[in-house]
């Protein structure tokens, strides 16, 4: 599932992020050829933008990829919600289609490692984080500074039981707006998440400046490299 319905507020394109020109690309085209290109990926379903979904598809199909389009939802987790209806396999991936950068490998390593251990509900992308981090109150008083070897960016793809994620996200129906990605509600929920060590450069394009270090990048991918 990938998740492609935000409005990209702060890219400020004048239109959805998904459709944005990264590297010579639109920015959800880049996601959708590292799917494609990843073994253990059977079929793909891209959640749009509200009545963008009949564009989404054109997108798709332009890039020779065969996806099934579901409306997105007022939140990004709403949105993965109204994606996981048309999924009936065993292992869901999740992506956000604002990281371009995800290489095909990285994908089919997440899958692996979940499909390795049974007693597992997830199994995300993430890389140590480099800052130190502060938790601050709401006046920015600093709290607490965790310990930061043990601090983790979380990132997509994110893996898990279909299953588990479905009852993750109902079981948090009420909360989904304070969701920040899936493991969350799947961690509330009780299951078990791990973590695979992603490159650092799966960067997520928010803003204007972090859309040209993606394309910077991108543009050294040699373009077979997700044939
Ligand atoms: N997303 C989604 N449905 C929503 C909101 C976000 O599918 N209702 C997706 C976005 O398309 C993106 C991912 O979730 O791929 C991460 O969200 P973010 O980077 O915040 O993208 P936007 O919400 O589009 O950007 P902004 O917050 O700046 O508006
Ligand atoms: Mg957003």
């Amino acid at each position: 599932v990938i998740a492609a319905a935000g409005s990209g507020e702060r890219l400020g394109a004048g239109g959805p992020k998904a459709f944005v020109e990264v590297a010579g690309r639109p920015l959800l085209a880049w996601s959708l050829a590292a799917f494609d290109a990843a073994a253990s990926v059977g079929a793909i379903v891209v959640v749009a933008p509200p009545g963008e979904e009949k564009r989404i598809g054109d997108l798709a199909a332009e890039a020779g990829i065969e996806g099934i389009v579901a409306p997105g939802g007022e939140h990004r987790s709403k949105s993965v919600a109204n994606g996981l209806l048309h999924v009936d396999t065993e292992l869901v991936v999740v992506h956000d289609a604002a990281r371009p950068l995800v290489a095909p490998t990285l994908i089919d390593e997440v899958v692996m490692r979940l499909q390795g251990d049974g007693g597992v509900a997830g199994v995300i992308a993430a890389a140590p984080v480099a800052d130190t981090i502060k938790e601050a109150s709401l006046s920015r008083r600093v709290l607490r500074t965790p310990e930061r070897s043990r601090l983790w960016g979380a990132q997509t793809p994110q893996v898990f039981r279909t299953g588990i994620l479905r009852q993750a996200l109902s079981a948090h129906a009420g909360e989904l707006e304070f969701a920040t990605d899936d493991a969350s509600l799947v961690e509330r929920f009780g299951g078990e998440v791990l973590i695979h060590e992603a490159p650092q450069q799966t960067i997520k394009v928010t803003t204007p400046r972090v859309l040209r270090v993606a394309e910077l990048l991108l543009a050294g991918r040699s373009s077979t490299e997700l044939d």
